[in-house]
């Protein structure tokens, strides 16, 4: 049923007054985007009053503060004909001021819940700043580790990606939507933007649709029922199509199948680039299709105020499709309180007291500290005793200010931070036994470094030598060929390895990394990714035993980047690679097909043993349940976090299944000495791929399952699914 008021409003808007609903831009009075994207049209705040008073501006995005946005919102509301008022969004992906790790390191931690809290926190504070909306979370499915964007993301694993979606919606958007501390979601970006060719950034998806369906679009869809009510068009092609412009994404799919009610905005200028990708002949042909596709907004190209009209009033476009396109927008305005009460989130008390609260920071170390894999521990190196040993802290990352947030952090509080070296100094017993060099640059030597670093190395008892990609090494744009440590580190690496000290390596990365020479042979490895304001708290804590880890890789770590794209839920090959036969097999003359390091894998102090998986039944009935359980026991000394692993796989189905693909997900504790039953239940539903109808459905015949510590440890036990009535058995 039409909603009277919005349909009040549409009747008395005129053609511009409705393009102008459909039309953001970067907030040029209150933040200076020039400085990050210099590519982007300086609109000066005269020009800007002027158009939000003449109704031709809906939202402004990546602006903040109270008065500033008071300023802005009271012109909307007093000045402009109809007084609809804006909605103020922000690129805020991974926290406002105190910043959470990369969503990519925090989905480490296996834990909805954790992303859960730290979106909620992130949205406390953008909300305190005047933000309506964010353009998070970013739930791409990242099939290859050249791509840029991976850090932004959840990983490789569409099961944990959507638990994950849901989780950061919930949190952004909290309890209500009109609450003034909760913030719209946009997850983005729609889609497939994860599988682009090579990594390439802005490039083309060439997948089947059983691929974007079973893969990619599971997050939306999870997101969009946690209550997402809004979404951004994708930069790339899908099989020839850009998003922006594809109708049967924006509208067959989206609003048909999934019965979507919110409002999708395209990315950035994408409605202008369907020119250049060759998919619209001009400006006024870009418009066209890309609202005719289903794309509502348009962002920064100004496409929409320029030509909707025009075509309109020449017959080029119905009406009916812009109104429609209105309607959404005003529709999620509506939900989010804003005609209500125009000036919520502008709320000066609030912009002092809910900033960087004690509470905030402690989640930002907890969610830092769940963030870290250890990938390798031999002989017990760590912990390190908090006294007695001398340590060398070196590498470009160790007394660094400038690294810890990674990509997308616009409004940081960059004085609140806590570098390596403040944390490990604070956390020792004694800080002169901390000695700090920095021995190379990210990405270019550093004169006198490696002679530094190695007497450092000479005099120390143990060396922690913090490395790997700087900040602007990853997010958008920032494709790389090799997914290497850059190689004046890996010098420095190697210099220092050979002095014979035993080595930490605690790597800083937006992506899963091809660890070669003396980083892949150091003593022990930690992969920290971007881990945020809290850095060396958080990594003190773990280094000296505080606490344990227990993330888990949400990215495999291949042997070599030429494996790229690499991800552990690949299909079966009719000639697989073994051991003793390499001839007319599917495989790299270089390496082994395994990952160096596995999804799901990740070590912690303790020891922990995972018994034979078992089945209650060797037979699962079309509507029945099975339950899959194993023994996992702590045989260590440490009480340990264990993260339990589901994965199944479908031994013969009618498009070839992934030869593993998770499927649960369970946390526990165990104390030394302790076991604990998991247990997972599985219905033909867990079971269902998208066919070659593309509807999600469950063929009957055998599957194996395993409860496993990572993507290729474990056991399996199998059970088969028998057919239901009317349903045809598989030949098996
Ligand atoms: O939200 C972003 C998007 O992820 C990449 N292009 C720019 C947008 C707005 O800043």
């Amino acid at each position: 049923a039409r909603d009277p008021f919005i349909e009040n409003l549409i009747g008395r808007m005129t053609l511009e007054e409705k393009a102008g609903q459909l039309s953001i831009y970067s907030d040029q009075t209150r933040f200076d985007y020039q400085r990050i994207n210099p590519a982007s049209d300086a609109v000066t705040r005269e020009q800007t009053l002027d158009l939000i008073a003449k109704g031709r501006i809906t939202a402004l995005f990546n602006g903040i503060g109270v008065a500033g946005g008071r300023e802005l919102q009271k012109t909307a509301v007093e000045r402009s004909r109809l007084g609809i008022p804006l909605i103020f969004a922000g690129d805020i992906i991974h926290g406002m001021r105190t910043v959470f790790p990369i969503p990519l390191g925090e989905a480490a931690s296996f834990d909805p819940d954790l992303a859960m809290r730290t979106a909620r926190a992130s949205a406390v504070e953008m909300s305190a700043l005047g933000i309506h909306w964010t353009f998070a979370p970013v739930v791409d499915i990242a099939r290859d580790e050249r791509w840029g964007r991976v850090a932004e993301a959840a990983g490789e694993d569409t099961y944990l990606g959507s638990l994950l979606a849901a989780a950061r919606v919930r949190g952004f958007q909290g309890s209500s939507l009109k609450n003034d501390d909760s913030v719209l979601a946009c997850p983005k970006h729609f889609a497939a933007y994860g599988g682009v060719m090579g990594g390439m950034e802005y490039s083309d998806v060439d997948i089947p649709e059983t691929t974007l369906r079973q893969v990619h679009l599971p997050p939306f869809q999870a997101a969009f029922e946690a209550g997402a009510l809004s979404t951004m068009s994708s930069f790339n092609t899908i099989a020839g199509v850009p998003s922006t412009g594809n109708h049967h994404l924006l509208t067959d799919i989206l609003r048909g199948e999934w019965k979507f009610r919110g409002l999708v905005v395209s990315d950035y200028t994408s409605d202008e680039e369907l020119i250049a990708h060759g998919y619209a002949a001009d400006g006024p042909d870009a418009a066209r299709k890309a609202i005719t596709a289903g794309c509502d907004i348009s962002m920064q190209s100004d496409f929409y105020n320029k030509y909707l009209p025009d075509l309109v009033r020449s017959g080029a476009l119905d009406v009916a499709v812009v109104d429609e396109a209105v309607r959404r927008v005003l529709y999620v305005k509506k939900m989010l309180g804003l005609f209500e009460n125009p000036y919520r989130s502008l709320n000066e008390e609030r912009e002092k007291r809910d900033i960087r609260t004690p509470a905030t920071v402690a989640l930002a170390r907890e969610s830092a500290r769940r963030s870290v894999v250890l990938l390798k521990n031999e002989k017990s190196l760590l912990p390190l005793p908090k006294s007695g040993k001398k340590i060398a802290l070196i590498g470009p990352f160790g007394a660094d200010r400038d690294h810890l947030f990674g990509p997308w952090t616009i409004f940081p509080d960059r004085t609140a931070v806590v570098s390596l070296e403040q944390g490990l100094r604070a956390a020792l017993s004694d800080s002169s036994l901390l000695t700090v060099v920095a021995g190379s640059g990210i990405e270019e030597p550093l004169a006198g470094g490696i002679d530094a670093a190695v007497a450092a190395a000479k005099s120390a008892d143990v060396v922690v030598l913090a490395i790997g990609e700087g900040a602007n090494m990853s997010g958008e744009a920032q494709a790389r060929v090799e997914i290497v440590v850059p190689p004046p580190q890996q010098a420095l690496a190697e210099a220092v390895a050979a002095v014979g000290k035993p080595v930490v390596v605690l790597l800083r990365h937006g992506r899963a990394l091809a660890l070669t020479g003396a980083v892949r042979n150091a003593d022990a490895i930690m992969a920290t990714w971007f881990l945020g304001s809290e850095t060396g708290h958080a990594m003190a804590d773990l280094l000296f035993g505080d606490a344990s880890p227990s993330g888990r890789l949400p990215v495999s770590f291949p042997q070599a980047s030429g494996q790229e794209p690499f991800f552990y839920d690949h299909g079966p090959t009719g000639r697989a690679q073994t051991s003793d036969d390499a001839s007319f097999k599917s495989r790299y003359r270089e390496v082994t097909n395994e990952a160096l390091y596995p999804f799901g894998y990740g070590l912690t102090y303790g020891s922990v043993s995972y018994g034979a998986t078992a089945v209650d039944m060797p037979e699962l009935s079309w509507d029945g349940t099975v339950t899959v359980s194993a023994v996992i026991a702590n045989t260590g000394k440490r009480a340990i976090h264990e993260v339990a692993q589901l994965y199944i796989c479908d031994t013969v189905a009618s498009l070839t299944q992934p030869v593993r693909v998770l499927k649960g997900i369970r946390h526990i504790d165990l104390a030394p000495g302790e076991s604990k039953t998991v247990t997972f239940t599985l219905s033909r539903h867990d079971l269902a791929f998208v066919n070659a109808s593309l509807k999600w459905e469950a063929e009957p015949g055998l599957f194996k399952v395993w409860v496993a510590p990572s993507s290729t440890a474990g056991t399996f036990a199998q059970f088969r699914l028998l057919p239901g009535i009317g349903i045809k058995p598989k030949r098996v």
